[in-house]
């Protein structure tokens, strides 16, 4: 049922990601009158706070996390917002959450940012009040369980309440602007679609790299591990849409129908195709930072890097390895897709000793939004001692070829979608699942060898042996 959300609920409206994200997230949209005029914003969570106490909570974290110049209409935003206190776990109080809902013109959005353990129990709750009709939409933040048996229990939870049509799972990676901008890199030229394939790509590198350490999130992380915290949701995606067939149009249906057949065809990855790392202390841009235990506080097996080297077993794909890698404390901050292409079949230039490289299309994702493909071109000159050929790049900055245009953090437009109602950017149960499955049998496969990390120092990029794990195949790491 297609209706532009009137009313939308936060459950975990004190949390970190409401206060870093969503909060400023919808404050922005408001600036920019995206938000329907009657929209109402209801936060719960288990603090006690009246409806002032909260839009005193939400000012402070717009005043730290909205940059200046989007936060005009703050006061409006803000009374957009009010407050109901509740207890996930029991009954009672969804009542009483109901009420300050209200009766919404055309329906709501429920988004839930809570812990997953809290799911269940919320489902549960909001049936108990009536907010689950066919004007109810559900929202789900990651993580979407630990594995695959924890992921179809919440999903069963959820679909008990809520047909698929109506659940929008979050993988914030697919609200940003180069990760959409992918597709239209892909499918809105004829230049690459016709080489997109293992006759003409060598390989394909996945690259996010980050700066940070644990951030507080002691619990969470050292339970979750760089696998399942990045590559089961954020960097499969990537992969996915890297790899996917055309899809017949840009709907919900078709896109995910062509993300799910990669994520089904994914090879079990073999003994030694992954390596996992944790960080020692070292330093960040001269930045002196604690190890991995440190910041813990205890020992731990929890890898924060990983390297993954993947197959796509399919027939565009035949042979074609796609070298994964994540991890923190890195020496910098950068999520981008490397396109390999083959070399050319034969090189004229050979005999006049020109050293040939094959092409490269990198896609930066972030910090820096930019396509960038490399081309061979002769060095000027009159080539009396041989043809020199030298690569150079053809290079796009999105944010200069679009200057004008405002630079949106991914939840705004997920939030978006979420109250109209697109799921194309959502990730529908199948794909979840047959991501959970890939992650689990490489857990297993790491369980069954006693694998533990291998250290490497903050502000590396990660243990030696991820080097070599590409370097084995003739293949660098691109920096
Ligand atoms: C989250 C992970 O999903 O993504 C974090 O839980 C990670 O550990 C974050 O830092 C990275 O997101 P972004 O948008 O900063 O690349």
């Amino acid at each position: 049922m297609s209706f532009t959300a009137d009313r939308l609920v936060l459950f975990g409206a004190t949390g970190d990601l409401a206060q870093r994200m969503l909060l400023p997230s919808l404050c922005a949209l408001d600036h920019d009158d995206l938000l329907a005029p009657d929209l109402k914003i209801v936060g719960t969570a288990r603090s006690d706070l009246s409806d002032a106490e909260f839009r005193d909570f939400a000012r402070a974290a717009l005043e730290k996390f909205l940059p200046a110049n989007r936060r005009g209409g703050m006061a409006e935003f803000l009374n957009r917002l009010s407050y109901q206190p509740l207890d996930a776990t029991t009954l009672e109080g969804y009542e009483e959450l109901a009420a300050k809902v209200g009766e919404p013109e055309r329906g709501i959005a429920i988004f839930l940012s809570t812990a997953p353990s809290l799911f269940e129990p919320t489902i549960r709750g909001l049936q108990h009040a009536g907010l689950d009709g066919p004007h109810v939409r559900m929202c789900l933040e990651k993580p979407l369980g630990v594995d695959l048996e924890t992921s179809r229990e919440i999903n069963d939870a959820v679909a008990a309440a809520f047909p698929e049509e109506r659940i929008f799972r979050i993988d914030h990676y697919l609200g940003k602007e180069t990760v959409q901008n992918l597709l239209a890199l892909r499918f809105a030229n004829i230049l690459f679609e016709p080489l997109w394939n293992a006759s003409h790509i060598d390989h394909v590198q996945i690259t996010v790299a980050e700066t940070v350490g644990l951030e507080g999130r002691v619990a969470f992380y050292d339970d979750a591990g760089a696998l399942r915290d990045m590559v089961q949701n954020h960097m499969l995606q990537l992969l996915a849409l890297v790899a996917m067939e055309p899809p017949g149009n840009f709907n919900a249906t078709s896109v995910r129908d062509e993300k799910v057949k990669v994520l089904r065809a994914l090879r079990r990855v073999a003994e030694g195709e992954t390596v996992t790392g944790q960080y020692r202390a070292g330093a960040i841009q001269s930045k002196a930072v604690p190890g991995y235990d440190e910041e813990l506080g205890k020992d731990s097996d929890t890898e924060t890097y990983v390297a993954i080297k993947a197959h796509v077993d399919n027939w565009r794909w035949k042979g074609v390895p796609f070298y994964m890698r994540t991890g923190k404390r890195l020496p910098e901050r950068v999520t981008e897709i490397v396109v390999q292409f083959r070399c050319v079949p034969h090189s004229i230039f050979e005999d006049k000793g020109a050293r040939m490289q094959p092409n490269r299309l990198v896609i930066g994702i972030q910090p820096e939004e930019n396509v960038h493909l490399s081309l061979m071109a002769k060095v000027p000159g009159l080539d009396r001692e041989g043809i020199r050929l030298r690569s150079v790049p053809l290079d796009i900055s999105m944010p200069d070829a679009f200057s004008g245009a405002v630079r949106r953090i991914a939840y705004e437009r997920l939030l978006l979608d979420l109250m109209e109602g697109d799921q194309t950017l959502f990730v529908r149960r199948d794909e979840v699942e047959a991501q959970w499955e890939w992650i689990d049998a490489i857990r297993a496969g790491w369980a069954e060898q006693g694998l533990t990390p291998r250290p490497y120092s903050a502000g590396t990029w990660g243990p030696s042996a991820a080097i070599a794990l590409a370097e084995r195949d003739g293949v660098t790491w691109h920096e």
